[in-house]
């Protein structure tokens, strides 16, 4: 079952800020980023474009769901996510998840990410099979990011985020290794090594070689390997659609400019006033 949308109101808003400041604080002092990177990518990864089914719902937080094989270890994330739920009530896991995987790549050093609030939780989880196969090759990856509404674009861009953290054994059965050699920095050594092919120790799961291995894909990493910037540009515009999938901003939102958002409360005010007005008037004649 889906919740309603949270009112995305002036306290709602602030709310968010606050939220973001405590994970800010938790997620350094605890240097989780990369957990919480994969939380919130495994929470937006199960979304089927053709079912609108799954995506940034909050869902992963279902036993049902994180003890799917492919979210071996997240529920570490989702109990240090609690923590911050807990004190902000009314955020909803769906924008709590996403907020803290903008704020993992923002404390590491990564590209800001435009974060606009209001996403619905789901109690209904998808069934297990959506998330990428990491044995898999190219048109494996197609199918999965295919069915999400991404591109090829958003493929190399978003596997990027293996810039960060690790392989754990007891998690995915992979060999405990980083794909870099800081995976507490979020920059864009991860394609820089994918180039030199797996000769420095370093991790390369089947699928990060699909990325070197098939034309349309090599072309993204070349260009993110000599520059940074394109990559993170690309990367906050893939993570934010990432982030985003099945989910209508509200529309006052969209736009996300402070002027927008003054504009609302104009609105809001201007509509308050005209009843009180009206109601005004309205007793006045009927007492006549
Ligand atoms: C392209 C398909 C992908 C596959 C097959 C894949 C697979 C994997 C696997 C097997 C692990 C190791 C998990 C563990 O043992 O702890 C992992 C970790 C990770 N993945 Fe991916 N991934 C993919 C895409 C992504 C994307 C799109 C992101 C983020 C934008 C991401 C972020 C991460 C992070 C940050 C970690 C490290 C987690 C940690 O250190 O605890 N991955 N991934």
């Amino acid at each position: 079952m889906e919740a309603a949308a949270p009112v995305v109101d002036c306290e709602y808003l602030k709310e968010i800020e606050r939220t973001r400041r405590d994970l800010r604080a938790l997620i350094s002092n605890k240097k989780c980023a990369p957990i919480m990177l994969r939380l919130a990518w495994h929470d937006a990864g199960t979304y089927d474009a053709k079912t609108k089914t799954g995506g940034p719902n909050g869902s992963i937080r279902n036993e049902e769901e994180y003890s799917h094989g492919a979210n071996n270890g997240l529920k570490i994330a989702i109990d240090l996510c609690e923590e911050v739920k807990s004190k902000h009530p009314r955020v909803t896991y769906a924008d709590l998840y996403q907020l803290a995987g903008v704020v993992a790549v923002e404390v590491t050093g990564g590209p800001t990410i435009k974060f606009v609030p209001g996403r619905k939780d789901s109690n209904v989880s998808p069934n297990e099979g959506r998330l990428p196969d990491a044995k898999q090759g190219p048109s494996h990856l197609r199918d999965v990011f295919y069915r999400m509404g991404l591109s090829d674009k958003d493929i190399v861009a978003l596997s990027g985020g293996h810039t960060l953290g690790k392989a754990h054994p007891e998690r995915s059965g992979f060999d405990e290794k980083p794909w870099t050699n800081d995976p507490l920095k979020f920059d864009n050594s991860y394609f820089l090594e994918l180039l030199k092919g797996d000769t420095d120790g370093l991790l390369q799961l089947p699928t990060d070689k699909a990325l070197v291995e098939d034309p349309k894909f090599r072309y993204y990493v070349e260009l993110y390997a000599k520059d940074e910037e394109a990559f993170f540009n690309d990367y906050a515009e893939s993570h934010k659609k990432l982030s985003e999938l099945g989910f209508t901003p509200p529309s006052f939102l969209k736009s996300n400019t402070p002027a927008a958002l003054l504009a609302h409360s104009a609105i809001g005010v201007a509509v308050a006033a005209t009843v009180v007005i009206l109601s005004y008037f309205y007793e006045a004649t009927i007492r006549k």
